[in-house]
């Protein structure tokens, strides 16, 4: 079976990891002892990686067939394996090496010197090297905190920065502090959607569009749903700047009421919701935070895939920096609004299971809850 390895980005590391997972359900995920790289096996497509890495918030590359050696005296071992994996794997058209560190330097290893080592190799293979615009990189990731190198070819940019500073928040034409961070909002679109042709996305409760533009962007079937109309206005002048001539569709609406908002052509078709709820009490007024979540989760269900999965995100107490994994089953977290044993009964009750929950560190008194919830099939 064919082994990857995927190089994720440093910012959330069991986030970007769930990600992977999502855009590439067949494959199986293998933590190494990096905190930044996994294993990946299955047979995935050349099509599939390429997908997955262009769409992806949390990985910066995928690293084909990957030779990845660990904890060894010297690197000779590994030279030697890059030797036979290039016989392995012959490509055509020019190369370059391209090292990639995580976590600082690794002691007693040059980056330097193992890529000049492994374009020595390519060179004598009779390839030609070509640093400026190669046919083909050679991802060479050098992961200190765990001894580890990864190598092979690489699908994706290898970029730490994941171009979203292209399309900053603050940037947009209609902007409020409720915005989302894209990189945030991009990575709950894919855990909640998976594979960009599974299905339909929906925005619950849009507002500048935070979900929708990612969405859009990443190439899927999209809707975004709000009660207020200057915040549908405003989040379609942030599309028509991100996206022009995107078919995304902005509904004005209430999102307890999703079978009379959404078109019936979009009913049944959902498989990805995102839902970023307002603080206290919503703009109706008559339903406290917990209500309204149990009463959109409701009727998200009733316009589902059978399949769907659903993230929301909630503000909580700041939990410290935000570790490397997601939440224990049962820890509890202290939430900004309401209770979350009322969240979590919420889910259960209306036909969701939660799946995991991770947190991310915003500042010293806001942190995130993000939770990944899946459609429990009804008898
Ligand atoms: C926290 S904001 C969403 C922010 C958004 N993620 C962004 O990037 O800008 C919550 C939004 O929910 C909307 N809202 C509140 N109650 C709603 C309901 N019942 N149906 C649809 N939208 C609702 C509000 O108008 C507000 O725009």
């Amino acid at each position: 079976m064919a082994s990857h390895v995927a190089s994720l980005r440093g910012w959330h590391p069991a986030l970007a990891r769930a990600e992977v997972s999502a855009l590439l359900p067949h494959a199986k995920l293998i933590r190494l002892a990096s905190r930044r790289l996994v294993r990946l096996e299955g047979d995935i497509s050349p099509s599939q990686m390429q997908a997955t890495v262009e769409r992806a918030s949390g990985c910066q590359a995928l690293l084909c067939h990957a030779v990845v050696w660990e904890h060894e005296v010297d690197t000779s071992a590994f030279i030697e394996q890059m030797q036979t994996y290039l016989e392995a794997y012959p490509r055509t058209g020019s190369v370059a090496v391209r090292a990639m560190k995580h976590e600082g330097k690794m002691a007693g290893v040059s980056s330097r010197e193992l890529a000049r080592k492994i374009g020595g190799m390519l060179s004598s293979q009779g390839y030609s090297i070509d640093l400026e615009s190669p046919v083909h990189r050679l991802g060479m990731v050098l992961d200190a905190s765990a001894g580890i190198i990864a190598c092979g070819w690489m699908v994706g940019s290898g970029d730490d920065s994941d171009g979203i500073t292209s399309r900053r928040a603050t940037d947009r034409p209609f902007f409020k502090p409720v915005s989302l961070d894209p990189r945030l909002a991009r990575l709950a679109v894919n855990v909640a959607s998976g594979p960009h042709d599974k299905g339909a996305t929906l925005d619950l409760m849009t507002g500048t569009g935070g979900f929708v533009l990612e969405a859009a962007l990443s190439g899927r079937e999209t809707y975004g749903v709000d009660l207020d109309p200057l915040m549908i206005e405003g989040a379609q002048k942030n599309l028509d700047w991100a996206m022009p001539n995107s078919e995304a569709k902005l509904l004005l609406g209430d999102a307890t009421q999703l079978l009379d908002v959404l078109p019936l052509h979009a009913h049944n078709r959902i498989c990805g919701f995102v839902l970023d709820p307002p603080y206290g009490r919503n703009s109706h007024g008559s339903l406290d935070h917990a209500d309204l979540i149990r009463s959109v989760l409701q009727s998200a269900r009733m316009v589902a895939a059978p399949d769907a999965d659903l993230v929301l995100i909630l503000p909580m107490h700041p939990f410290g920096e935000h570790p490397d994994e997601a939440l224990k089953v049962d820890a509890s977290v202290e939430l900004l609004h309401g209770q979350w044993h009322e969240i979590e009964s919420t889910f259960v009750e209306t036909g969701w299971r939660i799946n995991q929950r991770w947190v991310e560190h915003v500042h010293a008194s806001l942190g995130r809850l993000i939770l990944h919830a899946t459609i429990v099939p009804q008898d």
